[in-house]
């Protein structure tokens, strides 16, 4: 099998990309998962046998996964191929072109600075951004949850948290992503410092993000946590609905 390049920096999945000819790009069909540690069909092939994508074609299928895989604008070679200036999420995708700030001082861009709103459209550029007013989006569909930034919106902790809620309130910006739910059950306490559970709720057994934050699992190879924070009913994960309120104090909800 050919490649070129290998998309994914191996957490979950990796999947195999190289230029056939001058017009054209083939994604494989088998990639190699984390969970498995085997190749696999690739997600949304339905054959081993690989896709052929043109470089040129309307929805730029090819040119739009260097997009969001790597960092600075996609330069075309010699015979059109695609050579992207730096493979992976690099620091210029969060601080900007550093390129002003070498030669004259100009500052970066610092984050920190941007609000909450500002940095759901920053990551949603590649995570997916929230839906705009009008916008469909089928929450019975287990792939949409890789979509961070559109699901974090959806949550009441987002939406009534006054913008102390972030990607960054949970995820250190140059660290690995954190595996372990006491973490992040940390940060939960810092707004919730005492839920109110019914006593059943405290007796079984979870944290704070196993029953808030569930896994998705699209196909048996990926997981992905609902960032739609809320309760979840019984053996649901795609999209809170569970008892909301232990007393419901006006019609509203
Ligand atoms: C240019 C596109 C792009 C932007 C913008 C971007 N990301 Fe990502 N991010 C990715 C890709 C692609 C991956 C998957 C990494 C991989 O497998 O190569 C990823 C992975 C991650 C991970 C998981 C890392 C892991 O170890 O599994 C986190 C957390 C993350 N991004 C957070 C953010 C946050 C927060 C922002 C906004 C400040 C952001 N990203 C902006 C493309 C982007
Ligand atoms: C709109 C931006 C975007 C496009 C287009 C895109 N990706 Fe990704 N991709 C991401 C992000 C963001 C992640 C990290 C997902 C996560 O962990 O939440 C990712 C993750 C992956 C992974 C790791 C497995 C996984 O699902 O987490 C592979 C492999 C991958 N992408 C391959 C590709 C290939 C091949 C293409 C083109 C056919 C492509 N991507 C197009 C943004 C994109
Ligand atoms: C996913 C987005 C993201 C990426 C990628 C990223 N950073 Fe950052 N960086 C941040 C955020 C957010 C802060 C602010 C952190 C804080 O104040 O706690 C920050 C802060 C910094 C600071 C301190 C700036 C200041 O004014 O205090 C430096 C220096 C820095 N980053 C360098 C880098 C370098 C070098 C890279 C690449 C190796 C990089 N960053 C990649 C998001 C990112
Ligand atoms: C920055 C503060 C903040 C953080 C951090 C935070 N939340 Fe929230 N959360 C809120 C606010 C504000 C509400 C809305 C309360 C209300 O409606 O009165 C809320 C609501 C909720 C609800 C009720 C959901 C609903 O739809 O009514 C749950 C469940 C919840 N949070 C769990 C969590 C969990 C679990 C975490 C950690 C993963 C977390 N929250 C992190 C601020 C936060
Ligand atoms: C309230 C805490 C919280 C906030 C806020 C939050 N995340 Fe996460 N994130 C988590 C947890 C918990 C996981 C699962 C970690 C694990 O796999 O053990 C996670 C995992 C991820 C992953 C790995 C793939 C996945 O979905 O499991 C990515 C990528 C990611 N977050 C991006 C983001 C982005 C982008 C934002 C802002 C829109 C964000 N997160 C906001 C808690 C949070
Ligand atoms: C075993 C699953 C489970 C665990 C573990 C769990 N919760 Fe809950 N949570 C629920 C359910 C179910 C409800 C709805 C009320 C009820 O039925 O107890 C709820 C309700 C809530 C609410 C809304 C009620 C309120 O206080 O406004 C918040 C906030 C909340 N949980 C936060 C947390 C935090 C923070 C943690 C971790 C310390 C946590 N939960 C751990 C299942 C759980």
């Amino acid at each position: 099998m050919k490649a070129d390049w290998a998309f994914g920096a191996g957490e979950q999945a990796v999947t195999f990309v190289a230029r056939r000819d001058d017009e054209h790009y083939v994604e494989q069909g088998l990639s190699w998962y984390a969970a498995t540690g085997r190749m696999e069909l690739t997600p949304g092939h339905r054959h081993g046998g690989g896709e052929i994508y043109r470089t040129f074609d309307a929805e730029a299928s090819i040119l739009r996964c260097f997009q969001c895989h790597s960092t600075g604008p996609l330069r075309l070679g010699e015979g059109y191929r695609i050579e992207p200036p730096e493979a992976g999420v690099q620091c210029e995708t969060c601080h900007g072109p550093g390129k002003a700030h070498a030669e004259s001082g100009a500052a970066v861009r610092n984050p920190a600075r941007l609000t909450a709103v500002q940095i759901n459209q920053l990551c949603g550029e590649c995570h997916r951004k929230p839906a705009a007013t009008g916008d469909e989006t089928d929450w019975g569909n287990a792939w949409n949850a890789r979509h961070q930034p559109l699901y974090l919106a959806e949550s009441a902790c987002f939406q009534k948290s006054g913008g102390r809620l972030s990607c960054f309130t949970c995820h250190a910006p140059h660290a690995e992503l954190e595996r372990a739910a006491e973490a992040y059950g940390k940060v939960c306490g810092s707004c919730h410092a005492k839920p109110r559970h019914r006593a059943a709720t405290v007796a079984s057994k979870g944290t704070c993000v196993g029953c808030h934050m569930p896994a998705v699992k699209p196909n048996a190879n990926l997981s992905f946590a609902n960032h739609w924070i809320g309760v979840y009913g019984a053996g649901s994960v795609l999209r809170p609905g569970g008892r909301r309120r232990l007393v419901v104090e006006d019609g509203r909800r």
